[in-house]
């Protein structure tokens, strides 16, 4: 894919640090790229059976800088956790630690997976992602390492690739199970616009948010982990519930295709909880169509209404909202600025998501601030953002790197 390169003003002095830093380090100047994180409006646990998704890339970031070495080896150096890995490429097996490094070493199994030779390289990785929020942390590393990677190794793939191949170094090397949504946004989305992705086909659409809205993000603080146990027993949930579809009705082919009364006719042959997370899978690719229309029709209350309808199904059918998230969303209804608000991510905590009128944005964070704190003891961090761009390579402001 042609990552973009651009001169982005507000992180000049990132880059800068950035660089330095690496200079420093490793003794080499480097090439400079971001990767974002990404919030999903509306689409949830849909992306691993072929559904319907409609994230938007934010303002946090993850940057890597990259350069070569003549050692065949590989160095890792995390800002955020101070600390290096190192590894030699060409004896590289799949063997996850279980630390930080995972992400980035998986990316180099991927690519290696993939075909691409990758020479000796230092990367440094430093970052703003709120960690364990549901913003995709994980996601952002591995969309800058190999965006990285593949500029280093003279090389170019497309969009679908990149995140395929991102995907594939969390669930196979991480060992942590997700589907394509986050990988795909954040090396795919476009700044001022939602991206509604088909992730069976990888087909996307960009579609306009209004820009007398924003999107504010509140974190309930309750820490959540894709890699810890819960998202893993959903997916096993659905994807048990899809295997019996798969058999059952013809033209099954994946969750995706089934209706509610394909999923009723197979009731009996599956565990409750299957039935009940399926379901919520199907209303909910039929919500992302529904919010589809809405925003090109520009119908905000019906966006929100829909946003609310998906948390509902993903508190009872799926089971996978906590209490401090349903708290936020109950103070976020009450806002008459707010048309829409649900949990986002893969659930057990992390964030809110909510559609606000700009103007009244500011207010509505700190009456969400207030209330859930006097509620729960907590205080929420909430950023009010607007659709980002999706990775790109970071240039000088002469346009050169
Ligand atoms: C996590 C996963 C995604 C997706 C969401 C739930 O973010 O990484 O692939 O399944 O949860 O929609």
């Amino acid at each position: 894919m042609q990552f973009q390169t651009k001169w982005v003003p507000e992180m000049k002095i990132e880059r800068e640090q950035a660089l330095l830093m690496h200079r420093q380090r490793f003794g080499r100047a480097g090439k400079i790229f971001a990767a974002p994180a990404r919030v999903n409006l509306i689409g949830e646990h849909t992306d691993y059976t072929g559904g319907f998704v409609m994230p938007m890339a934010i303002d946090f970031k993850t940057v890597a800088v990259v350069s070569a070495r003549e050692d065949g080896r590989a160095v890792f150096y995390s800002a955020n956790y101070n600390e290096d890995v190192e590894l030699e490429i060409d004896s590289l097996e799949r063997a996850p630690g279980g630390g930080w490094s995972d992400y980035p070493v998986g990316v180099v199994w991927s690519l290696r997976q993939e075909g691409v030779a990758v020479g000796g390289f230092n990367l440094s990785l430093t970052g703003d992602v709120p960690l364990g929020a549901g913003l995709s942390s994980s996601a952002s590393v591995e969309v800058v390492t190999a965006m990285a990677l593949l500029s280093h190794a003279g090389m170019d793939l497309p969009l679908e690739r990149v995140a395929t191949l991102c995907r594939r170094a969390e669930n196979e090397y991480v060992g942590a199970k997700s589907g394509i949504m986050d990988q795909f946004a954040s090396a795919g989305c476009v700044a001022n616009r939602m991206m509604l992705l088909d992730c069976r086909s990888l087909a996307y659409e960009q579609l306009p948010l209004p820009v007398a809205e924003r999107v504010v993000i509140c974190n309930s603080m309750v820490k959540h982990a894709v890699a810890t146990g819960e998202y893993g027993d959903r997916s096993s949930e659905v994807e048990a519930g899809q295997a019996v579809l798969q058999r059952e009705r013809p033209g099954v082919k994946l969750l995706r295709d089934a209706t509610l009364e394909d999923l009723e006719a197979c009731r009996d042959l599956m565990s409750a909880a299957s039935f009940k997370r399926c379901r919520h899978v199907i209303t909910e690719n039929r919500r992302v169509m529904e919010a589809r229309k809405a925003l090109l029709a520009g119908d905000m209350d019906r966006f929100g209404a829909l946003m609310v309808e998906a948390h509902v199904s993903f508190r009872d059918d799926f089971a996978a909202s906590c209490e401090e998230v349903d708290v936020l969303v109950a103070i976020a209804m009450q806002q008459e600025e707010c048309f829409g608000a649900r949990i986002t991510g893969g659930g057990f905590g992390g964030c809110t998501v909510n559609v606000v009128r700009a103007e009244a944005a500011e207010r509505f964070v700190a009456t969400v601030r207030r209330e859930y704190s006097g509620k729960t003891g907590i205080d929420a961090d909430c950023f009010v953002c607007k659709p980002a761009d999706g990775a790109f390579a970071l240039a000088k402001n002469d346009g050169g790197y």
